[in-house]
């Protein structure tokens, strides 16, 4: 089928959710996609942030196939090794004691709300359900966490909203207006990914923190996004010196099949129970088989690689001209220029080069194994497309 067809029946059959972008994609390898029409990209969005060793990885691939050959889905009542396996490496790297597996990182969070509010009652009884979360967020699409989310432009339409939210600025008074004694727990992305990749102020975070373990609230931090090596750190939050009690992660750490997982830390490990919280597809073997490929490359020597290339690429960028500041941490770089960030987007991919927008900014997030050829490539486009 021709691209213009594509389109036609694209725009006839699929809901009206998304504005995309001008293009057919047919395949790709690495960092390089190519189009229904042979024109090669050099990709910086990674499917926002799924394909986190690029496209075609042959590790990923390799273990997903192996998997598929065994069993493509076991439902969550009996046991599975791969699923057992990437819970164990999961808590290994991080110090949590258990995990549960949902489908996307919305799916993690409504299972971080979930626990915060039963560790809660378990403890206090009734009435503690409160969740802090801070404006300009996003932590989803889902009723919960879209109401978690603390960006008015997301909730026209879809009232009324799950009780119990309030949304702070991220500065500590803020926190305190909003903390009654109903509050069970503070959601934060220590990036918000976003609304701009904006990495939220460190003396913020850890008297955050502070505030939190002495009145047990429950710190949650959502690493969507931020997590799995893009911010040069395993999450995001160790860059912080921060200990949360529950970690919500999701995209990059399935390498580009569905998987999210929700991270206990020792206060919560044993908040669920049997029946407590579920789902049919939530750590399907074939997905955990990938996810593990994933997670066990993403070691010291990789994250210190990542922190390089991160440097690299927003030291040249702030360079451009008309370039009005960049943000982030590692991969994951915002960049804020003179003319819409959209029509930066469009400009780029006319000359062979995918970016995402946040907000008012352009957003990159390439692959960790990007190399310094294709970062140059990068570079030198976005000069092309922004010092105009
Ligand atoms: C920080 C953060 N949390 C949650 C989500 C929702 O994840 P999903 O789209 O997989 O449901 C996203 C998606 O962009 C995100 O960036």
């Amino acid at each position: 089928m021709d691209k213009s067809q594509i389109i036609a029946d694209d725009k006839n059959y699929i809901a009206n959710t998304y504005a995309r972008f001008n293009i057919v994609v047919k395949e790709g390898h690495g960092s390089k996609i190519i189009d229904s029409e042979g024109k090669e990209y050099i990709d910086c969005a990674t499917g926002i942030g799924v394909n986190i060793f690029g496209i075609n990885d042959r590790e990923w691939k390799d273990a997903v196939t192996a998997q598929i050959n065994k069993v493509q889905h076991i439902c969550n009542l009996y046991y599975a090794e791969p699923q057992t396996e990437l819970a164990k490496l999961l808590c290994d790297k991080t110090g949590a004691k258990k995990v549960f597996f949902g489908n996307s990182g919305a799916e993690a969070n409504e299972c971080a709300i979930k626990v915060a509010r039963k560790y809660s009652y378990d403890k206090y009884g009734e009435g503690r359900y409160e969740i802090i979360t801070l404006k300009n967020s996003f932590h989803g699409r889902t009723m919960a966490t879209l109401t978690a989310t603390g960006q008015d432009a997301f909730h026209r339409y879809f009232g009324p909203f799950l009780e119990g939210f309030k949304y702070a600025e991220p500065n500590i008074e803020s926190v305190i207006e909003c903390y009654t004694h109903k509050t069970c727990a503070v959601m934060v992305e220590v990036i918000q990914g976003e609304s701009g990749v904006n990495p939220l102020n460190a003396e913020f975070l850890t008297g955050l923190e502070k505030f939190c373990k002495q009145r047990d609230i429950l710190l949650i931090c959502d690493e969507v996004q931020c997590g799995n090596g893009r911010s040069g750190y395993f999450y995001a939050y160790e860059a912080y010196g921060l200990h949360p009690d529950i970690v919500t992660t999701a995209k990059g750490l399935g390498g580009g099949l569905p998987i999210g997982a929700c991270l206990l830390f020792d206060k919560c490990k044993n908040t669920l129970s049997a029946g407590d919280h579920g789902t049919t597809f939530g750590g399907n073997p074939v997905a955990c088989a990938g996810a593990l490929s994933i997670v066990k490359r993403i070691d010291k020597n990789l994250l210190l690689e990542v922190q390089g290339k991160g440097a690299y690429l927003r030291e040249n960028i702030s360079r451009i001209k008309n370039v009005k500041g960049v943000s982030g941490l590692g991969l994951m770089i915002g960049i804020e220029t003179e003319k819409p960030a959209r029509e930066i987007a469009e400009a780029c991919l006319g000359k062979g080069l995918i970016v995402l927008t946040a907000h008012n900014k352009v957003r990159l997030l390439p692959p960790l194994n990007i190399s310094k050829n294709e970062m140059d490539e990068a570079l030198q486009i976005l000069k092309e497309v922004i010092s105009k």
